[in-house]
C-alpha cells in the first residue's frame, strides 16, 4: 500500500487547541477568532486521555464531539490526536509499574506528564484501547486531514531503566547479538573485567560508581529510540484499521533534545512534522532554527514538512523566557516555510490560565485580542494564505551537511578528550559559516546518496561504519569535495577506535595523519599563520598527501598543520582540525565551496536568508533579513508580500521578508 499523503489547500496555518481548559461557552468565539486569523489546521485531543477515558474502560466523547463538529463546520481542518501522551491519574494508580525509573533507580512519578515506561506491555495495551475507540469513532469523519499520534514521543520520558525496560533491552540485544559472545565483542568487555555469562547479568546503564561501559551506554541510546518508534507503530497500524488518512507524531529536532535517531524514524511518517522553539541559551538562536528546519527537511527525503509547533513569543521552560521582538514571529515562520515548511503552525491556540504551561505564550495571549501578538498573529496568517502557491514545492541545495544521532551518541560519551565541546558545537559553527553565507545545505545520514552535491560538510562524524566512510572517499575520489572537521571518523559503528593514527576512516582522504589529540584549557585561543584564531581543539599532525592551509603558531601544536586541503582522485578532501572563530570558519568554508564549484556571493550579508523553492515550473526566492538595515537582492517578478513588481535590485528593509515568485527566464 502506497502511504498516504498529507493533503491541504495551500499553507497550512494553525495550533495546538486544548479546549478542555475552558467553559464551552468560550468554544464558539474560539472559532470563529481563529477563522479572523486564518487559522485553517487545529491539534487537538493531544493529551485528553483523562477526558475521554474518565475511569477504566469507560469512555466519555460528548466534548470531544462537539469540539470536532464546532471545528468541522467553521471549515478548520482536524489534526487529531491520539491522546495517549499522558496517561491519567487512575492507570499509574491501577498499575504503578508503568512508572518511568531514572538512571539512578528512582521512580518518576505521575504529577507532570508523560510518566510512562516505552517498553510498558500494560501501558501499550491501554493506548491502543484508547487508539481503537478513538480511530473507530472519529476515522472517517470529513474533518480529520491528520492522525497525531502520542505526543513528542520521547520528550521526557525517552529513557528509562526499570526492570521491564531492563528485560526489553536484553530481548533486543539478543535479537542484535545473537550470542553473548559478539555482545562481548562489541562492548569491549574484557576491560574492567565487565564480561557477561549470561543475558540476565545485563542490565540498562544505571548509575554506576564510574564511567559506564561505552558500548552499553550507545547500545541502549539505540535500543530506547527503537522502544518508542515501535510504540508509534503499534498505534498507527491500530489507527490503519480505522481510517486512511496520514499518520505522523511531531519530532523535536532541537539542539538539546537527542535522544531518538530519527533518521531510523523518518521512513515510518506519513509527512515529516517537527516542533521548534528558539533556544536562546545557544550563542545563536536563530542559525539553529534554520539547521532544525533544515534537517526536517532531510528527514522529509526533500519533500514538505509541517512545522507542527512553535511559539508566538515566549516559552516558560528556558531561565530567561525572551519576548519575541516586533516582525520575529514572521521572519521565524517564513524561515522555515523557505527551508520547506508547508504548514506553520503554534503550540497553543489560546494562553492557558491554569496549569504549567501559563505563561507561554500563544496565538491568543492573556490580554486578549488587544494586543500586538495578535495583531502579528493576524498579518501572519493572512500572509502565509496569499504564499499558498508555495505548497509543495521543494528546496535546492548542492551543499549537504553530514549528521548523524547514532555518532552524536558515541562522541559525546561520558569519558572523551575534552568537555569543552560537543557534536553540537561543531555542526553549529561550520552550518553557521554556510549560513552566513547563504549558502543553503540539505541535512543527510552517513551513507545517503551524494550525486547532485558539490561539496559536502563533515562536522564531528566521530563513528562511521566502514562502508559510509568508503561511499564518502569514493564520491570525493570521482569528483565531489568534503569539508571534514575535527573528531570525525575516530571509531566504528561499536565504538572501537581506529588505529594507525587519527582520523581513521577519513586519513587517506584527507591526506593526513593525527598522533595525539591536544585540547585547549576553558577560554584558552591559541593563533594560526594566517592570523586566524581558534579554541577548544589542537591535535598533533602531520601532513602526509594534503597541502597545509594553515598553521599552528602557538599553542600545544604549535608548528603542525592546523587547516589543511587534499587532492583525492578527481575531488578534495579539506580538514578544519580545530575550533576555528567565526570569521576565519567562514573564510575557509567559502573557500571550499568556490573551490568545489558552489555559486557563492562572497559579501553576502550574514542577516540576511535567501533560499529558494521551486515546483519546476514556478520559483519563489525567499529573502528573510533577521538585521536592523536595509540589503539589496537581486530578483524579477512579483512580491507576494506587498504584491509590487521587481525587476532587478530590490531593498528588504532591516527585519522584514520578501517573498518574489520569480519570472522564469
Ligand atoms: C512542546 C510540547 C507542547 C508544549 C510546548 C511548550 O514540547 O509538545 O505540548 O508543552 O512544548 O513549548
Amino acid at each position: 500500500m502506497t502511504a498516504p499523503r498529507f493533503r491541504h489547500d495551500g499553507i497550512a496555518f494553525g495550533c495546538d487547541y486544548n479546549p478542555e481548559q475552558w467553559d464551552p461557552s468560550v468554544w464558539p468565539e474560539d472559532i470563529a477568532s481563529m477563522r479572523e486569523a486564518g487559522v485553517d489546521l487545529v491539534a487537538i485531543n493531544i493529551f485528553g486521555w483523562s477526558q475521554v477515558e474518565p475511569r477504566p474502560g469507560e469512555y466519555d466523547f460528548e466534548a470531544l464531539d462537539s469540539i470536532i463538529e464546532l471545528l468541522h463546520a467553521g471549515g478548520i481542518r482536524i489534526d487529531l490526536g491520539t491522546a495517549t501522551s499522558s496517561p491519567p491519574p487512575w492507570l499509574s494508580t491501577l498499575h504503578p509499574e508503568i512508572l518511568p525509573v531514572a538512571e539512578d533507580g528512582t521512580t518518576r512519578f505521575p504529577g507532570g506528564r508523560q510518566a510512562w515506561c516505552p517498553s510498558s506491555p500494560v501501558f501499550r495495551e491501554r493506548a491502543l484501547a484508547l487508539v481503537e475507540q478513538i480511530a473507530g469513532r472519529y476515522g472517517q469523519h470529513p474533518g480529520l486531514e491528520l492522525w497525531h499520534v502520542s505526543n513528542e514521543l520521547g520528550c521526557h520520558n525517552a529513557l528509562c531503566y526499570c526492570d521491564t525496560s531492563t528485560a526489553a533491552f536484553r530481548g533486543w540485544l539478543e535479537r542484535k547479538y545473537g550470542t553473548l559472545d559478539a555482545l562481548n565483542r562489541a562492548w569491549g568487555t574484557t576491560f574492567w573485567s565487565q564480561r557477561y555469562g549470561a543475558w540476565n547479568e545485563i542490565l540498562t546503564p544505571r548509575l554506576t560508581l564510574s564511567t559506564r561501559n561505552p558500548g552499553q551506554l550507545l547500545d541502549f541510546h539505540r535500543f530506547s529510540s527503537d522502544e518508542l518508534l515501535d510504540h508509534f507503530r503499534a498505534e498507527r497500524d491500530m489507527i490503519r484499521r480505522h481510517s486512511d488518512l496520514p499518520v505522523t507524531t511531531n519530532f523535536m529536532v532541537e539542539a538539546h533534545i537527542r535522544n531518538l535517531d530519527y533518521w531510523r524514524w523518518a521512513d515510518e511518517m506519513d509527512v515529516i512534522c517537527n516542533d521548534h522553539y528558539l533556544d536562546h541559551r545557544l550563542g545563536d538562536p536563530i542559525r539553529e532554527l534554520a539547521f532544525s528546519a533544515d534537517v526536517s527537511r532531510g528527514l522529509a527525503g526533500g519533500d514538505p514538512w509541517l512545522l507542527l509547533e512553535q511559539s508566538t513569543g515566549a516559552v516558560n521552560w528556558q531561565p530567561i523566557n525572551h519576548a519575541k521582538a516586533p516582525g520575529e514571529l514572521t521572519r521565524n515562520s517564513l524561515t522555515h516555510v523557505a527551508r520547506g515548511a508547508d504548514a506553520v503552525c503554534f503550540f497553543q491556540w489560546r494562553a492557558s490560565q491554569q496549569g504549567a504551561e501559563k505563561f507561554h505564550s500563544a496565538l491568543l495571549p492573556h490580554a486578549g485580542t488587544e494586543s500586538a501578538v495578535w495583531r502579528e498573529v493576524v498579518e501572519l496568517g493572512g500572509l502565509i494564505d496569499r504564499i499558498g502557491e508555495v505548497a509543495g514545492s521543494r528546496v535546492v541545495a548542492d551543499v549537504a551537511l553530514m549528521f548523524s544521532w547514532d555518532s552524536n551518541w558515541a562522541a559525546d560519551s561520558e569519558m572523551r578528550p575534552t568537555h569543552e565541546v560537543t557534536v553540537l558545537d561543531q555542526v553549529l559553527a561550520v552550518y553557521g559559516a554556510l549560513h552566513s553565507l547563504g549558502i543553503t545545505v540539505d541535512v543527510i545520514a552517513p551513507g545517503a546518496d551524494l550525486s547532485g552535491y558539490r561539496l559536502v560538510v563533515v562536522p564531528g562524524l566521530y563513528s562511521v561504519t566502514d562502508q559510509d566512510a568508503a561511499a564518502l572517499d569514493d564520491w570525493v575520489s570521482n569528483g565531489g569535495s568534503a569539508l571534514i572537521t575535527f573528531f570525525s571518523g575516530i571509531a566504528d559503528e561499536d565504538d572501537r577506535v581506529r588505529l594507525g593514527g587519527y582520523p581513521g576512516a577519513f586519513r587517506d582522504l584527507l591526506g593526513v595523519r593525527v598522533e595525539e589529540f591536544a585540547p585547549l584549557a576553558a577560554r584558552v585561543t591559541a593563533g594560526l599563520a594566517s592570523g586566524a584564531t581558534a579554541t577548544v581543539w589542537t591535535e598533533r599532525m602531520t601532513a602526509t598527501t594534503a597541502t597545509v592551509i594553515d598553521t599552528w603558531v602557538d599553542g600545544p601544536s604549535a608548528g603542525m598543520p592546523a587547516v589543511t586541503r587534499n587532492d583525492r582522485g578527481a575531488g578534495a578532501g579539506w580538514y578544519v582540525s580545530t575550533m576555528l572563530d567565526a570569521e576565519a570558519m567562514r573564510a575557509t568554508v567559502l573557500r571550499a565551496a568556490v573551490d568545489a564549484g558552489v555559486t557563492v556571493e562572497p559579501k553576502h550579508p550574514s542577516e540576511l536568508e535567501l533560499i529558494r523553492r521551486s515546483n519546476g515550473d514556478a520559483s519563489w526566492l525567499f529573502a528573510i533579513n533577521h538585521g536592523a538595515t536595509p540589503v539589496t537582492v537581486d530578483a524579477r517578478g512579483e512580491e507576494l508580500v506587498t504584491g509590487v513588481s521587481i525587476a532587478g535590485a530590490f531593498e528588504v528593509a532591516g527585519g522584514a521578508v520578501a517573498i518574489v515568485r520569480e519570472v522564469v527566464q
